[in-house]
């Protein structure tokens, strides 16, 4: 019996690693097209397998394996179980079936002001999630959550979901239920145009903050209003008297708007404001910024920087200093587990000042936390710069 993973993203890197570690059988994987081998805020499916030395096979090369279970974790393509030889077809989809079949079910139900979400193992069949279902798990969405903090449930529920069922898709013991016509519900690729986000106004406040929040996905977009990324929005307690959509107060961090019953206020983005303060280094207004709020200074970009790893590798001593103070941890690390003190270490090839690795060294700096090419960052230095060398030796 041969298992194969077909899919990306933790959830399939997570059972991909159990079944190594678990399962005596023949173990293959199937990327996804848009697979880049990079580790982002989610692991790559296409790095470990190589790194696990797991065969990577295209997905017509699984047509003819007999004996085998297939599982798809998001999967980015249509599986047609006649092309199949073998039946054992499984998929995981993030809904709380037979309700939201297709696209974007993470922003969906919150666009929809649903308060609970779900994931379903299910069997494939020849339509889209419409399987029998084997197992599910109730996901309550809290009124806060974005599409992003929904995604990130879906893929921890969902990877426990698959640990706790795989022996009896592996041993054929498991049980399922056809799907219900009632309460099911499918939304394709044109539900949402992501490349033409707008909120509509002609809302209501709940309607409006639902929207925020279902477009709120940091990796892939912010919402936007007149151009400003909004993070977030809280609904005032003053009806509107405006039409919907004028501005009716605005700051530095913040604008409030009239929709069809409340005003409410929209959050502007201030992370990306900070990040660029990190690396201009302008502390004065850095600092303005964290006294009047406070912000969760772990948050990474979309390349996985703090603001503390995009100061040290901008030579901003200033901005160091200040978000150190502010309690910005000093040992972050990247998605590569890339660590703040070898930004730092980048910054002094160049600068040839060892100012900023002194300071985080000072706060507790760890130079041997080691990256996920196994270096801590005297071992990048060691090639690099005989001077910093002989420094970090003396640390
Ligand atoms: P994706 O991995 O493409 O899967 P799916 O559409 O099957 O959910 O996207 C994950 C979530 O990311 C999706 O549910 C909604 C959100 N999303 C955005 O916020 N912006 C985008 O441009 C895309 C493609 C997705």
């Amino acid at each position: 019996m041969n298992l194969i993973i077909a899919g990306k993203n933790n959830i399939a890197v997570d059972v991909l690693k159990f079944a190594l570690d678990n399962l005596n059988m023949p173990i293959f994987v199937v990327l996804n097209k848009t697979e880049n081998f990079q580790n982002n805020f989610q692991k790559s499916l296409g790095f470990y397998a190589k790194r696990w030395n797991v065969t990577i096979k295209k997905l017509e090369d699984i047509y003819d394996l007999n004996d085998s279970i297939f599982l798809s974790l998001e999967f980015d393509r249509i599986i047609k179980p006649d092309l199949f030889k073998s039946k054992n077809l499984f998929n995981i989809h993030f809904s709380l079936l037979p309700a939201y079949k297709g696209m974007y079910t993470s922003a969906l139900p919150i666009l929809n002001g649903e308060d609970k979400s779900g994931v379903t193992l299910h069997r494939i069949n020849s339509g889209i999630d419409t399987g029998e279902i084997i197992a599910q798990t109730e996901i309550k969405i809290n009124y806060k959550d974005t599409a992003r903090d929904l995604y990130i449930k879906y893929i921890d529920f969902g990877t426990k979901l698959v640990l706790k069922n795989l022996s009896s898709l592996i041993d054929n013991s498991f049980d399922f239920r056809v799907q219900s016509n009632e309460n099911s519900t499918y939304f394709g690729k044109k539900s949402i145009d992501y490349n033409n986000l707008k909120i509509n106004f002609f809302q209501t406040a709940f309607q409006i903050s639902n929207q925020l929040r279902a477009y709120n996905f940091r990796e892939f977009q912010l919402p936007k209003f007149n151009n400003i990324e909004i993070s977030s929005s809280v609904i005032s307690k003053n009806r509107s008297s405006s039409k919907p959509g004028t501005i009716i107060g605005e700051n530095d961090y913040s604008l409030v708007v009239s929709t069809i019953d409340f005003d409410i206020v929209l959050e502007k983005d201030l992370f990306g404001l900070i990040c660029n303060y990190c690396k201009t280094n302008d502390y004065v207004s850095l600092e303005r910024l964290l006294n009047y709020k406070t912000i969760d200074l772990e948050e990474k970009t979309k390349q996985g920087w703090t603001p503390l790893m995009i100061a040290a590798y901008n030579h901003s001593l200033e901005s160091v200093d200040l978000l150190i103070k502010k309690g910005a941890d000093v040992n972050a690390q990247n998605y590569n587990l890339t660590s703040v003190i070898m930004y730092a270490k980048s910054n002094s090839l160049i600068s040839n000042s060892y100012k900023i690795i002194e300071k985080l060294i000072e706060n507790g700096a760890n130079i041997y936390l080691k990256d996920i090419y196994g270096k801590n960052v005297i071992d990048w230095v060691k090639n690099e710069n005989e001077e910093l060398y002989e420094y970090f030796k003396t640390k």
